[in-house]
Parts: C-alpha cells; sequence; structure tokens
C-alpha cells in the first residue's frame, strides 16, 4: 500500500509539474511527501491524488463551503510565495489543513504555521487530519482571516487559498518588512493569483496567475453574488456585484436562445480562462459566469469543459442574456438579439487586441481613495487596485 502510495503522490507531482506548478524543488518535495489522502479521509486514495479540487463541505444552498483546492493551483501558489526553511507563515482558509501541512514541510522545525477558519467544525476536521498524518508545527485557529492572526506573528509570508475580494489592512500590519503576500484577489468578478510585495506605502504585484476558489464569507465579504440554479448540478450564475435576478427567466432564456453569433474566434481553453474571462471582467459590468460542479444539460456546449461541471460567461440586463458556447471549438454568442451581438463583439475585440491575459499584468494596491491614474482601476474597501501590462 505505501508504495501504491508513493506511486500515486509521484504520478500527481508530475501532472502538477506538466501543468507549471512545483517549480520549485522545496514545494515538489513537500507535494512528494505529504500524504493527501489523510486529508481527504472520505474520498478513496486514487481520488485524493487526482489533480482536482475535492469539496468537502457545501452549504444549504447548494454553494461549496470547504474544499481541498486543485493540487496544482495549490503548488502555483506556494511557488509565487517562495516559502523557505525556518518562516512563520499565516494562512486563511484552512479547509482540510493538507495546504498548511505542504507549508509546514517547507518551513521544517525551526518554522511555524498559522492556518485560519471561519467555521469551527473545519477547523476541528483539520486539526484532526494534522495529527493523523503526524504533521507538526500548525497551529489552527477558528476566527475570520481578515483579522490575521496578531499573537503569532510578524509573518514572513501570508497566503489566502480562499477568494479575497479586498486586501485587509490586518495583512499589511501582520506581515514582515519583506514578506510575500500571495491572494486569490477578486477583479470584478474573476480571480488572479496575486504575489504581493511591498513598495513604499502600497503593494505591487511580482506575478499574477488565472485561479478560481470559493469567496470568503463573513464580515469582508465581498459583494458579489451566487445563484444557485440548479441543486443537483450545483449549476451557478455568479454575478460580481449584488443585484437579483429573475432566475426562472434566466434558465428559460438558456433552454431557448433567440439566435445565435458565429465569432470566428477558437481559443484554447487557457486563453479563455486566462485571457477573455479577464477581458470581460475588466470592460463589461453586465458580464456573468455560468458553471457548474456536475455535468448539467445546460452547460453541454460550453467553451470551458471539466472535470467534471462546465464553465461559460455571458452577459445579462434587463432585456434578456447571452452566453458563450463552442461550436467545435469556435466561439459563438447565443441568446437574445442585441446583447448577443454585444458579447460576440467582445470576443472579436480581445481576438484583435492579441488575446491579452494576465501575462505581463501588474497590479498595484493603494490605500483607498489615493489619487492614482491608470487604465483600469478597482475600488475595494481598503484599497484601489491599478491594473497595467508591461
Ligand atoms: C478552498 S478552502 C481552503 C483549502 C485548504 N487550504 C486546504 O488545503 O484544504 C477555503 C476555506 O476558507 C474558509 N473561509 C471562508 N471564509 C473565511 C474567512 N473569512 N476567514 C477564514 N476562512 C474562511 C472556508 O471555510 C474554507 O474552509
Amino acid at each position: 500500500m505505501g508504495v501504491e502510495l508513493n506511486g500515486l503522490r509521484e504520478q500527481l507531482l508530475a501532472t502538477v509539474r506538466e501543468r507549471g506548478g512545483a517549480v520549485d524543488a522545496l514545494v515538489a518535495d513537500a507535494l512528494r511527501t505529504v500524504p493527501r489522502h489523510i486529508f481527504l479521509p472520505d474520498v478513496a486514495p486514487d481520488v485524493a491524488y487526482r489533480d482536482e479540487a475535492i469539496v468537502t463541505k457545501w452549504d444549504d444552498s447548494g454553494m461549496p463551503s470547504s474544499s481541498s483546492s486543485q493540487p496544482t493551483i495549490m503548488a502555483i501558489m506556494l511557488d509565487q510565495l517562495e516559502v523557505a526553511r525556518g518562516q512563520r507563515v499565516l494562512e486563511i482558509g484552512a479547509g482540510t489543513g493538507f495546504n498548511a501541512a505542504l507549508i509546514a514541510h517547507i518551513v521544517g522545525p525551526k518554522g511555524h504555521v498559522v492556518s485560519i477558519d471561519l467555521d469551527p467544525e473545519i477547523v476541528g476536521r483539520a486539526e484532526e487530519n494534522l495529527s493523523a498524518a503526524g504533521t507538526a508545527g500548525v497551529t489552527v485557529l477558528t476566527s475570520d482571516g481578515a483579522l490575521g492572526d496578531r499573537a503569532h506573528g510578524p509573518y514572513d509570508r501570508i497566503i489566502a487559498t480562499v477568494g479575497v475580494w479586498d486586501l485587509a489592512p490586518a495583512w499589511h500590519e501582520q506581515l514582515a518588512p519583506d514578506g510575500r503576500l500571495v491572494v486569490p484577489l477578486d477583479l470584478r468578478g474573476v480571480q488572479r493569483s496575486v504575489c504581493f510585495e511591498r513598495e513604499d506605502e502600497h503593494w505591487t504585484s511580482r506575478s499574477a496567475r488565472p485561479c478560481g476558489f470559493m469567496r470568503m464569507r463573513g464580515a469582508s465579504a465581498g459583494p458579489d453574488r451566487n445563484f444557485v440554479l440548479d441543486k443537483e448540478t450545483h449549476l451557478t450564475l455568479s454575478l460580481p456585484e449584488g443585484r437579483e435576478i429573475d432566475t426562472a427567466a434566466v434558465l428559460e432564456a438558456l433552454a431557448a436562445p433567440e439566435r445565435e453569433v458565429r465569432t470566428g474566434v477558437s481559443p484554447t481553453q487557457m486563453e479563455l480562462f486566462d485571457g477573455l474571462a479577464l477581458w470581460l471582467a475588466i470592460r463589461e459590468p453586465r458580464w456573468f459566469a455560468l458553471g457548474s460542479h456536475e455535468p448539467d444539460p445546460r452547460l453541454a456546449a460550453a467553451p470551458l469543459q471539466g472535470p467534471p461541471g462546465a464553465t461559460t460567461a455571458g452577459i445579462l440586463d434587463d432585456f434578456g442574456l447571452a452566453t458563450l458556447i463552442s461550436d467545435n471549438g469556435e466561439l459563438v454568442a447565443a441568446g437574445a438579439d442585441r446583447i448577443a451581438d454585444e458579447l460576440a463583439a467582445h470576443v472579436s475585440a480581445w481576438d484583435g487586441a492579441g488575446r491579452p491575459d494576465s501575462d505581463g499584468l501588474r497590479i498595484d494596491a493603494y490605500p483607498a481613495g489615493t489619487d492614482v491614474a491608470a487604465a483600469y482601476v478597482i475600488d475595494k474597501k481598503h484599497v484601489r487596485l491599478t491594473l497595467a501590462w508591461d
């Protein structure tokens, strides 16, 4: 069994590396060593070693409230974090405790990891998992991660493994002067795992990678809204900012689009996930994401396919909606007349601009209200973000 599990871990590491994660040898060694299956006691070991996010708790509305994230994105974020032996690290979003155990492996016995989760039941399970895996050097706390943890700080590294809408002042206060912060940051409904360092009195990004985490709950939750349209498949429509929608009308419109507008653009999955989604998010206030956790017939032609669910994007206003579907890889805007045209026009403009993505994206975060000029400015409660491409 031990040999078999070692083989599964080696296979997972190879997949993660092929997908661009675990470039840092310390991260690779942690993935090779820490037993993910112990942190996922309810799934079979071969499932635990797939490169997939595994939901471990759902809320009453049908939204996931905790999971073990996809190993590739965990490894990419740990690469961004550049953790070293002996460091003190704060994690927001303990979940199963697996990521905390990876970090504990990297920092070693002279380091320390504090991992915070909002949900006491999840904290209890994380503690059990960490003890079952024999992981030392991790303190798990029940609290709102936006408050950080002053008692064990300052920290050399702070990482959030839950989507953050804002940059909490506590993270600025509790990070050591030359520390690094890595967070899945909301950019009007899409997320980028942004590695920030301090520069003068503001945060400046060192790298930004596409990701998709469940959102932070509690007092620091963002204004985004999620409407579960089907509890069986967890078909969910997500809006970057709170407004009501008529879910019955949405389902009806999805079932019978008025027309289809071909775009002649056939992007790769990564170009869609990283490029087009960001393009829509920062330019189109009416945009939404539509995704499922299980196969759903309404997403059978969605351009981003699982496993196991699917995802697409679209535009929704008071007059109807349009979504993107794929016809043999070509993007087609399907929906209400004018809106389908507008959605197709975004695809053409993005394609015409050379399909920009997060490559060369620089994000600066200034204290809210700072007078800064930039092509794209996104205001949060505590910070004003500026986006620019090199
Ligand atoms: C994707 S899971 C984290 C995965 C985890 N790092 C692992 O290795 O399993 C996100 C976690 O963030 C937690 N969470 C949500 N809002 C939070 C908040 N305000 N403060 C702390 N944790 C929060 C959720 O309860 C959930 O367990």
